[in-house]
């Protein structure tokens, strides 16, 4: 069964159609990278699929869960469905221990000794177990984003998405936060990530999207998209990524 399946999604703000009939069909434990240029419709696909967007029509549908329907409890759909932004918002006043627990505190209720085990096991996912009790400014701009990937992880969701969370990053920061991907990836999480690491995408995406204009422009293999692009419109995208 798919894990996250989206038919003919149409998305609209006011007069303008960004997302074009948009069909996507996912499967658990795959690895899709999104990529495309600057407006072509990637953060709102992103946004659709774990709610923060309505749709004007077609569906989207993940683990089950009708996302478009309005009887649909978004809280519940949100916890299977972590996402992780460019700019990682964490809660500056509050310790990377209290960042990770705060949602599972006031979501899933659960006792602090329970908490604190969650807070450490999901550090010790993204390999910084021993920075629990540091407040965010102590950490560097890669380590903070690793922190939110942990917090994200202790929702135990069963999809992740990924939107650009490497692009505000200095370069020698990127790696270490691609590694926690690739481990992510490794324990078997389906992943959805926008992002412009073609090299990465070829490597662990088991599967590339491109997108243009709102429309899913190309869809297959990652290996096969990115080596032998079927159009001009993905050729010249990766030319200019790559340049
Ligand atoms: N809340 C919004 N209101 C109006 N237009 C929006 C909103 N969010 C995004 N857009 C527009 O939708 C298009 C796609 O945006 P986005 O999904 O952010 O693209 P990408 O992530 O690929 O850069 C852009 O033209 C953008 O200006
Ligand atoms: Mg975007």
């Amino acid at each position: 069964m798919s894990i996250v399946e989206l038919k003919n999604v149409e998305k609209r703000f006011g007069p303008l159609t960004v997302l074009h009939d948009v069909s996507l069909d996912i499967q658990p434990g795959e690895i899709v990278s999104v990529l495309g240029r600057s407006g072509s419709g990637k953060s709102t696909m992103l946004r659709c699929i774990n709610g923060l967007e309505a749709i004007q029509s077609g569906s989207v549908v993940v683990d089950g869960i009708t996302v478009n329907d309005p009887k649909t409890d978004l809280r519940k759909l949100r916890q299977q469905v972590g996402m992780v932004f460019q700019s990682y918002n964490l809660f500056p006043h509050l310790t990377v221990g209290q960042n990770i627990t705060l949602a599972p505190k006031l979501v899933l209720g659960l006792p602090k000794d329970e908490l604190r085990t969650l807070a450490e096991e999901a550090l010790r996912r993204v390999g910084l177990e021993d920075k629990l009790d540091h407040l965010p400014r102590q950490l560097s701009g890669g380590q903070q984003q690793r922190v939110a990937i942990a917090r994200s992880l202790a929702m135990k969701p069963k999809v992740m998405l990924f939107d650009e969370v490497t692009s505000a990053l200095d370069p020698e920061l990127t790696g270490e936060v691609l590694k926690v991907l690739e481990d992510v990836a490794a324990a078997g999480m389906t992943m959805i990530l926008v992002t412009h690491e073609i090299g990465f995408a070829k490597r662990f995406g088991t599967r590339v999207v491109f997108m243009h204009k709102g429309k899913l422009w190309e869809d297959g293999p990652a290996k096969a998209v990115l080596s032998d692009p079927k159009t001009p419109e993905l050729s010249s995208f990766l030319s200019a990524v790559l340049h």
